[in-house]
């Protein structure tokens, strides 16, 4: 994974981009593509990276007929599918795990190795498994994979102990094709689900609740060809804004939906950043001056997203004073801290709590991203940064944001991508 980025930084961004396709819409909505049979499942505004692939490849692999033209997919399903997914790609990507639901609900059969964790946690799977069984499924952990089996999966309530998103999606999907209705309860409200729904909605499913915590689900025996368009992606969205935040810049984000990251909105109004927003359209002003320390935890949402953490940490290493972040989703997403500390930030972590005291300026560095969001955190910070900062492992970085090299040299930053150094 060491591909690297350099990046010339310490000069104000400006200059307008447009957002992607959000990657955790695309995701679940191709995995959906698995409840059809003989039909086809045609997608619009997906976003070119890595995870896209390797879910395109997944589909495929289970016999799906998968075109990606630019932006579109088709996805046709035929009639005799596999229920195997390789662990090669499953371990390539968590998100792999959303083909476990409309697998079971379609094929009444699914055999998928765990998961592994990753760097921000060991993120089980436990959620999503209890539920299907409450729907009927006979799962066996056998060598490591989830074997899952039913003779029919059954409509019936649930409760989420989290309201995790991938456990709220994958019940949803199964929840689509059993017999008689299903109620989620403390359900995932991301906008993702929202978008899900839609594509879901538009193959023919009856679901209510959408965003309320409660989703109410009349089971369907079969469902039609669909379209649907990816929702813009609001992490990648934030990620650029607060890119500018951090540069003393002042970048605008278009074809964004503003509501979908008020969360963000409001932390960086209360720490004196001059935004707008307006239909469509968020821009951020130099304020870099008078950046205040904040506090700001972590919720599933509408609370602040744990994908902007890392990225939001960044900013605040060069506020006015203490700020507080506790990151309260995952077990261990502090990792990108020990990098920026490499750059003379001065952040201590206490447990699930990390206090960031604000500096004057940060100094270049070699630093190595752990992961998707710790990349991105690190590349904002070299940009604030005056001289050569040198990311390793752009691939973490590479698998949800789309180019990013050029989106930012589109906004005047110095950025320069190096192959494996020797
Ligand atoms: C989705 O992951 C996102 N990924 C993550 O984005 C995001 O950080 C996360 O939701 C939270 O918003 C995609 O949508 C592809 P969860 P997911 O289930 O579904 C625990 C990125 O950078 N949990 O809501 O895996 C889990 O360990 C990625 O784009 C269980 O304990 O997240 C975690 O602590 C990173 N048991 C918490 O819940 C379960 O069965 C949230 O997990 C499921 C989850």
């Amino acid at each position: 994974m060491d591909d690297m980025l350099k990046i010339v930084g310490g000069r104000p961004l400006s200059g307008e981009i447009k957002a992607q396709g959000s990657k955790n819409a695309a995701l679940p909505v191709m995995a959906a593509s698995l409840l059809l049979k003989d039909a086809e499942l045609e997608l619009d505004n997906v976003p070119d990276l890595k995870d896209i692939s390797t879910m395109a490849d997944l589909l495929s692999v289970l016999g799906a007929e998968v075109r990606i033209n630019n932006h579109k997919i088709s996805i046709k399903v035929g009639r005799d599918m596999s229920s195997e997914t390789p662990a090669a790609l499953v371990q390539k990507m968590r998100a792999s795990s959303l083909v476990l639901g409309p697998l079971l609900a379609r094929q009444g059969r699914a055999v998928m190795p765990l998961p592994g964790g990753c760097s921000i946690g060991s993120r089980p799977i436990d959620l999503h498994l209890k539920g299907l069984v409450k729907m009927g499924a006979n799962i066996d952990l056998l060598h490591g994979a989830v074997h899952a089996t039913t003779k029919g999966l059954k409509g019936c309530r649930i409760y989420l102990d989290f309201p995790s998103v991938g456990a709220t999606e994958n019940l949803l999907m199964a929840a689509v094709l059993a017999k008689g209705d299903t109620v989620l309860e403390n359900a995932a409200r991301e906008p993702e689900i929202v978008n899900l729904v839609d594509c879901l909605r538009s193959m023919g499913a009856d679901i209510e609740g959408e965003g309320t915590g409660v989703l109410r689900i009349k089971g369907k025996s079969d469902l039609t060809d669909a379209s649907v368009r990816i929702i813009p992606d609001r992490i990648a969205a934030c990620t650029y804004l607060l890119a500018g935040v951090i540069t003393d810049g002042h970048v605008t984000i278009k074809d964004v939906i503003p509501q979908h990251f008020d969360s963000l909105l409001a932390k960086l109004e209360e720490a004196s950043v001059d935004v707008e927003s307006r239909e469509g359209t968020v821009t951020v002003f130099p304020s870099r001056k008078k950046l205040k320390a904040i506090s700001m935890k972590t919720l599933p949402y509408p609370g602040f997203p744990t994908d902007v953490q890392p990225q939001l940490m960044s900013v605040l290493c060069l506020g006015q004073g203490a700020s507080v972040i506790k990151e309260s989703i995952f077990e261990s997403r502090f990792l990108h801290a020990s990098e920026l500390k490499k750059m003379g930030a001065d952040i201590e972590l206490q447990g699930n709590t990390a206090i960031i005291n604000g500096v004057p300026k940060l100094n270049c560095a070699d630093v190595v991203a752990t992961d998707l969001r710790a990349g991105a955190a690190l590349v904002l910070a070299g940009l604030a940064t005056e001289g050569e900062t040198i990311i390793h492992s752009m691939g973490h970085v590479d698998r949800g944001y789309e180019c990013m090299e050029s989106a930012l040299s589109s906004l005047g930053a110095n950025v320069q991508r190096l192959g494996r150094r020797a």
